[in-house]
């Protein structure tokens, strides 16, 4: 999983790969690379300081040519061989005449390394992508055109890939090919760009198209000209981009996981607008499965991964009680592996923010392919998961930077709640003046998250308390489960702190053994109808010494007796807890991570969005 970005006839085209680099570290940043051409030569500079790689790539380009016109740059999130700057992009082949950058995995990759050896071909790194480089110089070697050659490296290859490559003999020409892993083009006049996505070539680019899997491009200052596998012409299609950079900002905070935290009241707003028709129907106007085949759906089958999937358990309680459709919620990097049964009738809905998580493409790849109807909720337009599916529902929490997924979540749980209605209405399963009441509930959401952010000052008193625990368990019941597992899910991918969500009931079975001094539960106790189960399980963690932090109501008197640490949040239907409730468990594992001095935008080992299985 990594960021790559190429540009041909810029004056100072390092200068546009630094910065787009800069914005795609979300993709990886545990080294980072550039590869400039003039007539005849490659000049190449590569880091690996994990977070700072980047900014020791600009310090290694002190001595860049000046007179380079084109350029690819990478910045790499580790997957065969070690974060080394030997293992870092660009690779070149033999000769160094050729350079190539790669995000993906190529699955065959030691055969075809193999075969390239017993052809004399020398390897310099460990990785799975240097075999690109080689095959291209084969190609070359036989007298093809630089995109004749990559096309014949392509089909040659298994697995996934957006691949741009660099010859020093055509200083004014890149080439680049996808397939599963993503790959924008950008014109402006006398420039061409590629990227991963749009945002690195935001400020440069005028205009940009999406590649297809298996279409090769030819970039050169003037445009582009794109091929098929077969080599036969293809159109790509233009997107439809109403982001400006300053979106994809930091907007005066210290870092993008409070920005977009900040953000949510408007990312569930923007998520529910204009969702009704004057008759009261639900209506999602990206929907393209019409309304007599969602009638006829059976059961109903979420795939999806990390926070994703919380908003996707979530979705299993709304469709169920409202819909009263038999819903599975699997992790997507499972599904496939496991010969899924799909029937007729089975809709199968796809959750992920980016839209490019490839266990979750893969998984509603499987799901198609044994004949179910797909609908994609995804934060991103025209993103691998809204094309592969038949449907979307788009969430509009606008982008997400930080690698903590936050705002996204509050969206996916409204739309998906929203979906659950949909499907409620048609199946007759609710009466209209409950769909009513519940899509009026879910349109006082975005009031109900601004007031409970208005509250930070409580959880960040909380976060100072317990600063220095080292364990940390989150419990909840019913909603209150996905929305402890996300709880859990934030708090150690920020802090580094052991923490794990359990269903509240499930303490006795096993983990209650865990429980002793030091120990800190933190319970999502905001739902009346399970007040007095929580409460017997919290007073058993208590009398086993553990610190208890309750995220309760407004209304709530009775928790306080069993908490260390009481956290009130505004009353809410308890379907729409989640959205309200993650909100102090966001603030709790930002607050902690910044004690801790974490990075909390970046935190180690993971990536923004996870291109490889
Ligand atoms: O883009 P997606 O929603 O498909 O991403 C899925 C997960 O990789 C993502 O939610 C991850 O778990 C986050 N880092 C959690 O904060």
């Amino acid at each position: 999983m990594c960021g790559i970005i190429g540009v041909v006839g810029d004056a100072d085209p390092l200068t546009t790969l630094l910065a787009g680099l800069t914005r795609l570290e979300y993709r990886g940043y545990d080294s980072a690379g550039v590869a400039l051409v003039r007539p005849g030569e490659m000049w190449r500079a590569r880091t690996a300081e994990g977070t700072e790689s980047v900014s020791a790539l600009k310090l290694a380009c002190a001595d860049a040519p000046t007179d380079a016109r084109s350029g690819i740059g990478h910045t790499r999130w580790a997957t065969h061989g070690a974060p080394e700057a030997v293992n870092a992009h660009p690779h070149v082949d033999c000769s160094g005449t050729v350079a190539i950058i790669h995000n993906g995995i190529i699955e065959n990759h030691r055969e075809l390394a193999d075969d390239l050896r017993a052809r004399g071909h020398v390897f310099t790194s460990v990785t799975d992508s240097e075999v690109l480089a080689h095959l291209v110089e084969e190609g070359r070697r036989a007298g093809l055109e630089l995109l004749e050659a990559l096309r014949a490296t392509i089909q040659a290859v298994r697995g996934a890939f957006a691949v741009a490559v660099m010859d020093a003999t055509e200083p004014d020409v890149i080439v680049a090919a996808r397939r599963v892993s993503p790959l924008v083009v950008g014109v402006a006049p006398g420039v061409t760009y590629l990227a991963s996505d749009v945002p690195a070539i935001l400020d440069r680019a005028r205009v940009f198209y999406a590649v297809n899997d298996d279409e090769i491009v030819r970039l050169a200052p003037e445009g582009f000209r794109a091929v098929d596998l077969d080599g036969a012409p293809v159109r790509l299609r233009q997107l439809s981009i109403d982001w400006d950079l300053e979106t994809a900002e930091k907007g005066g905070h210290d870092d993008f996981m409070i920005k977009e935290i900040l953000e949510e009241p408007g990312a569930v707003r923007a998520t529910l607008l204009d969702r009704r028709r004057l008759d009261g129907t639900i209506a999602f106007d990206e929907m393209r499965v019409d309304d007599d085949e969602l009638r006829a759906v059976r059961r109903v089958v979420l795939v999806a991964a990390g926070t994703s999937h919380h908003a996707a358990q979530v979705a299993k309680y709304a469709i169920e009680r409202w819909a009263r459709l038999s819903v599975e919620v699997d992790i997507a990097s499972e599904y496939r592996y496991r010969d899924p049964i799909v029937e007729i009738g089975t809709l199968v809905i796809g959750v992920s923010q980016s839209g490019e998580t490839i266990d979750t493409i893969q998984a509603v790849r499987e799901a198609h392919g044994r004949g179910a109807r797909v609908v994609a909720v995804t934060n991103v337009v025209d993103s691998s998961l809204a094309r592969e599916a038949d449907a979307v529902v788009y969430t509009r929490a606008g982008l997400e930077i930080s690698v903590a997924s936050t705002k996204a979540f509050v969206a996916q749980v409204a739309a998906l709640e929203l979906l659950a209605l949909r499907l409620a209405q048609l199946r007759g399963t609710l009466e209209p003046d409950e769909v009513d009441a519940l899509v009026r509930g879910l349109g006082a959401l975005p009031a109900l998250v601004e007031r409970t952010l208005a509250r930070r000052a409580q959880v960040e008193e909380v976060a100072t308390a317990l600063v220095g625990a080292r364990d940390f368990f989150f419990l909840g019941r019913h909603v209150g489960f996905p929305t402890a597992l996300e709880g859990a899910l934030k708090f150690k991918e920020i802090t580094y702190r052991h923490a794990e969500g359990y269903p509240a009931g499930e303490l006795k079975h096993g983990p209650l053994a865990l429980i002793e001094p030091g120990v800190v539960v933190v319970a999502i106790a905001t739902d009346p109808t399970l007040r007095e189960k929580l409460l017997s399980n919290l007073a058993e963690v208590k009398a086993r010494g553990a610190t208890v932090v309750a995220i309760v109501s407004d209304d709530d008197e009775v928790t306080e007796a069993v908490a260390d640490y009481l956290v009130r949040v505004p009353v809410t239907e308890p379907m729409f807890t989640p959205v309200v409730d993650v909100i102090p468990l966001q603030l709790l594992a930002y607050a902690t991570a910044r004690l801790l001095g974490r990075n909390v935008d970046r935190p180690r080992n993971l990536a923004k969005t996870v291109t490889v299985e």
